[in-house]
């Protein structure tokens, strides 16, 4: 798996200072326990402390004195990971539970019908996407959200991801892919039906395989290969050769100059129904017609499968001229 796909923890402001060692966080973990331990055994002391740290934190409630009220809320926020932010104190209480997403709470728990101090997601995009990415912004994944396509086309986090009413258990996502990517994208859900296809409608291949939709540097927010290469790389690993003779526009021009990566209705997913055109479209040099053309492309050979003879047309090791 790409290591760059991984979910990040802890978000960026949660770090440790980068002269903490493991050693050190070791011993104030095992400090941390015998804390706990002494509140376990010494349950007026915890109270007090809860009380202070109530104090510390003025404006916030806690995600307990939602449950009552927000069973349902409560309950799939319990079930996600967000769940996790509930043991981390190092945020504070702005950073924990429901009020890290919808902001101090405790004027609504005293008032419900006032909802002026909370966050609520019904505002736009840009302040969606700020809200989320006071965690996220760390994430490889998300780094170039902000100037990603969906972000300049006002698509949100939201969009996307659903805190409550999420379809999949995994990622928040409000639909599984490719549904969730068809909604909006109706042209590549005919690209994806065409006779020949990456089988992403089977499962087999994802769109976020191939594209990062929280944006990357590349053009069409297109990921790229664990070397920083052809995202075609992750999986098709033998095109990428070392070749000692190398077939220059895989690697100058890339696999789309003969390839459509979603759909096509020609064998091997190729640009054009017929491979001489293809190859025609930058050998016009190499043939009958041409002048300085070589003999042994005579007229009649135009008419073949040059793939015929070059077989080796991604690379060769042993032929220049690609054969086998
Ligand atoms: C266009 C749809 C879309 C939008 C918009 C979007 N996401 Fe995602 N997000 C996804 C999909 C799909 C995945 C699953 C990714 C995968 O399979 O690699 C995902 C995965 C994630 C993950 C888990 C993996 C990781 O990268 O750590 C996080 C966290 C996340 N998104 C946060 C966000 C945040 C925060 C925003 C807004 C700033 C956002 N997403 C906007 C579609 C989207
Ligand atoms: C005593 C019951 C009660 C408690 C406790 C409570 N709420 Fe509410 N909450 C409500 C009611 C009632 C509304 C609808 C208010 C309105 O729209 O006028 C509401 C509305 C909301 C909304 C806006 C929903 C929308 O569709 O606009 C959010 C978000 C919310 N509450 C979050 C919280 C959080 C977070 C907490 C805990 C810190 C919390 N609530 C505690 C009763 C409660
Ligand atoms: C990760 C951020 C996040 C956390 C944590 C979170 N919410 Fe939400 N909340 C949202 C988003 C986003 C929406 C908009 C609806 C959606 O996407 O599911 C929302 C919507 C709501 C609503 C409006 C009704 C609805 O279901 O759409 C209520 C009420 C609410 N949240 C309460 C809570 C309570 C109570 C908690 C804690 C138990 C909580 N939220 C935790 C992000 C969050
Ligand atoms: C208080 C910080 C915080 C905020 C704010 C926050 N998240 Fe998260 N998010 C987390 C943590 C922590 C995790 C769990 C990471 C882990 O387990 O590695 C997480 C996980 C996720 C995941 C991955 C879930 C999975 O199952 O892989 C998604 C998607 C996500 N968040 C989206 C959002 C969206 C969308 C918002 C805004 C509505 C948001 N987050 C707001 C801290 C936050
Ligand atoms: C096998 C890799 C791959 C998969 C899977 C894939 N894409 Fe693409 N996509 C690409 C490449 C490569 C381009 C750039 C095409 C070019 O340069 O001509 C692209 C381009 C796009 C574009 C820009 C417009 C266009 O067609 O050129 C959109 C939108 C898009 N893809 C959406 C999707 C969606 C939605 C899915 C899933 C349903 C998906 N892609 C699955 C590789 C992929
Ligand atoms: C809520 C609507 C919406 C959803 C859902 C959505 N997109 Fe998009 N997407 C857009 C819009 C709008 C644009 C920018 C305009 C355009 O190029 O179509 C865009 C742009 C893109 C581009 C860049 C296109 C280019 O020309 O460079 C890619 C790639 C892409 N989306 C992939 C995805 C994938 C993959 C998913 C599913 C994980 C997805 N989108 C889900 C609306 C959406
Ligand atoms: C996530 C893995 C994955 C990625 C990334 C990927 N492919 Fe594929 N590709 C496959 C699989 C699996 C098949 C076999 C399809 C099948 O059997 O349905 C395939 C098939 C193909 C075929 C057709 C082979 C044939 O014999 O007809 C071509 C051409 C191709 N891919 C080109 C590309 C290009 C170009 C890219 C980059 C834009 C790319 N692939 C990215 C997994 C991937
Ligand atoms: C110069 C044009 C060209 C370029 C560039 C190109 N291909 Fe191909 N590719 C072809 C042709 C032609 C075929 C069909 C070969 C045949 O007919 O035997 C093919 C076949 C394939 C196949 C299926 C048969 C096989 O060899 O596995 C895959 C997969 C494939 N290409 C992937 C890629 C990838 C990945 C890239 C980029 C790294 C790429 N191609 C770049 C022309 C090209
Ligand atoms: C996108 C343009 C492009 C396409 C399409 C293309 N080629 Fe090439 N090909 C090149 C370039 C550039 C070179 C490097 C040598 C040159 O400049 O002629 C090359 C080199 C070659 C060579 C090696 C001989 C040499 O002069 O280095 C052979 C053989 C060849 N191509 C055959 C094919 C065949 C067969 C096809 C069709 C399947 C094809 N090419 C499609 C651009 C292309
Ligand atoms: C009958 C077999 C055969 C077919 C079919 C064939 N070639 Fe060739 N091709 C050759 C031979 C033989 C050479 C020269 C090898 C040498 O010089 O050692 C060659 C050389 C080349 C070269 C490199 C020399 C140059 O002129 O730049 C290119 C490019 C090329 N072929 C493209 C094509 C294309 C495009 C097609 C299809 C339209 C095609 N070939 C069809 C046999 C074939």
């Amino acid at each position: 798996m790409d290591p760059t796909r991984r979910p990040q923890w802890p978000p960026v402001d949660l770090e440790f200072p980068t002269g903490v060692s493991r050693v050190k966080f070791g011993k104030s973990l095992a400090l941390m326990i015998l804390i706990c331990f002494s509140f376990w055994v010494f349950p007026i002391r915890a109270q007090e402390n809860a009380a202070t740290q109530a104090q510390a934190a003025p404006g916030y409630a806690g995600a307990d004195a939602c449950k009552d009220c927000h069973a349902n809320e409560y309950e799939s926020w319990a079930k996600s990971r967000h769940w996790t932010t509930s043991n981390d104190t190092r945020g504070g209480a702005a950073r924990q539970g429901c009020e890290a997403c919808h902001g101090p709470g405790a004027e609504h728990v005293a008032n419900p019908a006032d909802t002026s101090k909370l966050f609520l997601f019904t505002k736009g995009p840009k302040e969606i996407n700020a809200q989320c990415l006071s965690c996220h912004a760390s994430g490889t994944q998300q780094l170039h959200v902000i100037n990603s396509l969906h972000s300049r086309n006002d698509i949100s986090c939201v969009s996307c991801h659903s805190a409550h009413h999420s379809e999949t258990r995994e990622f928040l996502l409000v639909k599984t892919q490719p549904a969730l990517c068809y909604t909006c994208h109706q042209q590549q859900r005919a690209q994806f039906s065409m006779p020949f296809r990456h089988r992403v409608n089977e499962g087999l291949v994802q769109c976020s395989d191939c594209h990062n939709p929280h944006g990357t540097e590349r053009p069409h927010q297109l990921r790229t290969s664990v070397t920083q290469d052809q995202v075609c790389y992750n999986c098709h690993a033998d095109k990428r050769g070392p070749f000692v003779y190398e077939h220059e526009p895989v690697r100058t021009e890339g696999c789309t100059s003969c390839h459509v990566p979603h759909g096509s209705p020609n064998v091997h997913l190729l640009k054009m129904s017929n491979v001489n055109l293809l190859c025609l479209s930058c050998h016009t040099t190499s043939f009958a017609s041409a002048p300085g053309a070589p003999p042994f492309h005579n007229q009649a050979a135009q008419y073949q499968a040059c793939t015929l003879c070059h077989t080796q047309i991604h690379g060769s090791n042993t032929s220049f001229v690609l054969f086998k």
